[in-house]
């Protein structure tokens, strides 16, 4: 029930009072809604009998003001003008609430976008989510749940017929926990739910956000493996389709979840929904600019079956030693793509050079030469590549300046070439050729040892020798 205090200050209502007192000439007095006493001026006011009138806020009873008996002629007056300031104090009160509520809702949001901002991982971008929601509703778990199909339903849902894009939503989606919050987080992260049945799918399907006070009292719910009474579920909406939802379980303050609660929570799902996408997104554009990358280079190999599968062999290495490096993670997925494709160039290297199996004559060893060249001529044309294209180029290049196409030397040669030139010459002395049989492990590394210095770096010797040590 609100009181007077809650929208105006003592000190103004005793200044009031004051000026009706001195402009009436007579006492005021003012009790609160249960007719205790709260003020009055004069302050003693004692031995007179007073009239007393009540005080409303929008139907609700706030206070009763009061006059000695023979002034009661003034009361209708200061009963409606202190009705009228109450009234505006009450909006005003409500107007800052909203502020501040609208203040903080948008810190909130700043704060998830600048974290989301970067994140290229549909994980990092779901724990963020969920971060985000247990920060502003503690609770005793916070799920992120994705559609096993996240990656055509908003892609593709445009393109289909509203008949096959219902059954698509009814027949194959399950949706997965991604990344769980809380105190029952374990359990929380084993959650897998058809999003056609329970009380999640009522959420993902009618794209609204759902609350239940006590689930045992609602026959819809699934069924959790963790102990839940009150439950919101918000769900995740891109493009006017669901790819997933937020399921937040009992507030730890033991309270229902409030309106101000699925509001918030609501906006952080549908800012958290469009950064999940963003990383699935990329996700798959990384798979498949890998799946082609290799699909090259084994197109590539196929000219020369001895060396089917060398430019896979050749990356994983290469990736074990940038890691032993402490290469950024983004930098490495270059370096994987460029030794997937560093031998590309050999597309333009005739079949009978490739498959001699004796010594290159001096033409021949120049046609082999032109390989670095060419394949950074190939990939070239792809903006986005014109690094990968120079490391390319300088997978030959030896520390001493004795390799080629250019003859440069130490940290002229870009990192990333040197590091596939190590793996690529391990991988050649540990495969057979034609021409000779090939070396243990042991055996290449004993050999690579002798040209520590000329062919490569010593520090970069010390990383290959832990990577390929490495099992991941
Ligand atoms: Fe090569």
């Amino acid at each position: 029930m609100p009181r007077i205090y809650d929208f105006i200050e003592p000190a103004v209502l005793r200044h009031l009072l004051c000026q009706y007192s001195k402009t009436l000439n007579t006492a005021v007095l003012l009790f609160d809604e249960r007719r205790n006493f709260l003020l009055s001026f004069p302050e003693d006011v004692s031995g007179q009998g007073v009239v007393i009138r009540p005080l409303y806020i929008r139907g609700s009873l706030v206070g009763h003001a009061a006059i000695p008996a023979p002034e009661e002629r003034y009361l209708d007056y200061i009963v409606e003008n202190l009705s009228i300031i109450l009234e505006r104090g009450y909006e005003i009160e409500s107007l800052s609430s909203e502020v501040v509520r609208n203040y903080e809702e948008f810190a909130i949001l700043w704060r998830l976008s600048a974290r989301l901002g970067s994140v290229l991982d549909v994980e990092k971008a779901c724990t963020a989510v969920a971060d985000e929601i247990m920060n502003v509703c503690p609770s005793k778990a916070v799920s992120v749940l994705l559609a096993d199909n996240i990656s055509t339903v908003a892609s593709f849902s445009h393109f289909q017929e509203p008949q096959s894009r219902a059954h698509s939503a009814l027949t194959a989606q399950i949706l997965s926990s991604v990344a769980s919050v809380g105190e029952y987080a374990g359990q929380a992260a084993q959650l897998k739910l058809r999003a056609d049945r329970g009380l999640v799918g009522r959420a993902f399907d009618k794209k609204e956000t759902l609350t239940v006070c006590d689930v045992r009292d609602d026959k819809r719910f699934e069924g959790f493996p963790y102990p839940v009474t009150c439950l919101l579920i918000a769900p995740l909406i891109v493009e006017d389709s669901p790819i997933g939802a937020i399921v937040v379980s009992d507030k730890l303050s033991g309270e229902e979840f409030y309106s101000t609660d699925i509001k918030i929570i609501s906006s952080i799902a549908s800012e958290g929904a469009i950064s999940v996408r963003k990383a699935s997104f990329f996700s798959e554009i990384r798979t498949m600019l890998f799946g082609v990358a290799e699909a090259f280079s084994l197109a590539i190999e196929a000219k020369d079956p001895c060396t089917y599968g060398h430019s896979r062999r050749v990356a994983e290495l290469s990736v074990k030693i940038a890691r032993c490096m402490g290469i950024a993670d983004d930098v490495i997925d270059w370096i994987r793509l460029a030794a997937l494709l560093h031998d590309i160039g050999k597309i333009g290297t005739p079949e009978d050079i490739l498959h001699k199996g004796e010594k290159l004559d001096p033409d021949e060893m120049t046609r082999v030469r032109e390989h670095p060249l060419i394949g950074a001529k190939v990939i070239e044309p792809i903006k986005k590549l014109s690094e990968v294209a120079k490391w390319i180029t300088c997978h030959h290049e030896k520390y001493d300046g004795s390799g080629y196409p250019m003859g440069i030397s130490g940290d002229t040669i870009p990192l990333p070439s040197r590091i596939i030139s190590i793996a690529d010459i391990f991988d050649a002395l540990t495969s057979d050729r034609p021409y000779k049989k090939s070396l243990t492990r042991e055996d290449a590394v004993e050999v690579m040892r002798e040209f520590v210095g000329e062919y490569f770096a010593p520090d970069l010797f010390v990383y290959f020798e832990k990577a390929i040590h490495t099992q991941q």
